[in-house]
């Protein structure tokens, strides 16, 4: 049996573990796709043990490469990569929403192909959880504490920007932990005026103010200067926390979840099945059709 793997769009942490996994499995007869769909598309694919799989099970990032291929939605990209597709008994591809449209037209075309979801962002239909999520908002809590000390010794305010594209669901789960002043995930919850005058008030009080916002509502270095302007003092700072969710070391809890969501797809290609998704709901690994 020849068992093929894609990591497509951004890479999330635990993506190694569930590679390990999966190596640890089939061993040589696992092969992985550099790149994600483009690798596909130009049969740019080598054996898992080439990435040395067990050496950075417990890392972040993603050792046979991920990444992002709009063409795939075209015809003349999606058939050729389909027929290199066709020499595998098995595809799985770890993603997001747009790798689960991929997986079900893998399927469609006659490739069984099982789809993992694996994007920070824990924004894939049908499953409450995607690898990376964990470590992602562990690292926005990381950064928070590591520099709000700093804020506190001036009575500053920081904006910390957070991935999670169009997404609240970084910002809210770390919010839960923090406890931020303002957490702002929509266009429409953002009220300058008010920020600056809460941040004033508080820093006359020796307070500082942090303020966790999604990326994608206005740009950071902006949204400083227009409440330092607003303020008439630079009291603002920011931190863009950015691909630190991305690079930090997997927690525990996410290599927990990562080898389950390995275990699940084991059982789905040990079934046979095909056209399917590894997804989490209420506490359950469960295999679901696409
Ligand atoms: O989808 C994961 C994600 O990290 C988003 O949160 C973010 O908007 C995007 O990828 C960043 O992508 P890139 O690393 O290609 O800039």
């Amino acid at each position: 049996m020849k068992i093929l793997l894609i990591a497509s769009g951004g890479d999330a942490p635990g993506m190694n573990k569930f590679i390990a996994q999966m190596y640890k499995r089939y061993g040589s007869s696992l092969y992985a796709c550099k790149g994600g769909f483009e690798g596909l598309y130009n049969a740019d694919i080598v054996p898992a043990r080439f990435f040395e799989p067990f050496k950075v099970a417990n890392s972040a990032g993603c050792c046979i490469k991920s990444g992002r291929f709009p063409q795939f939605k075209q015809k003349k990209y999606f058939n050729k990569a389909l027929e290199n597709a066709k020499n595998f008994d098995f595809v799985v591809v770890m993603g997001g929403n747009g790798s689960k449209k991929g997986v079900k037209e893998l399927a469609e075309g006659g490739v069984k192909a099982i789809f993992v979801p694996a994007t920070i962002d824990n924004d894939v239909e049908g499953t409450n959880y995607s690898i990376g999520f964990h470590t992602a908002v562990a690292m926005v809590c990381y950064a928070v504490r590591n520099v709000m000390p700093s804020m506190q010794s001036h009575s500053r305010a920081c904006v910390f920007e957070v991935m999670g594209r169009h997404s609240g669901e970084i910002a809210q789960n770390a919010a839960k932990i923090l406890q931020p002043q303002f957490l702002i995930t929509q266009p429409s919850q953002l009220n300058i005026p008010e920020m600056a005058s809460e941040i004033l008030k508080r820093h006359k009080k020796d307070q500082a103010t942090s303020i966790i916002i999604r990326e994608n509502i206005i740009d950071c270095d902006d949204l400083t200067k227009k409440l330092n302007d607003e303020i008439g003092q630079r009291l603002v700072k920011n931190f863009v926390v950015g691909h630190l969710q991305r690079g930090g070391k997997p927690t525990k809890a996410e290599l927990k979840m990562s080898a389950a969501f390995a275990y699940a797809t084991i059982k789905a290609i040990g079934k046979n099945q095909s056209g399917v998704a590894i997804e989490f709901v209420d506490g359950k690994m469960r295999i679901q059709e696409i």
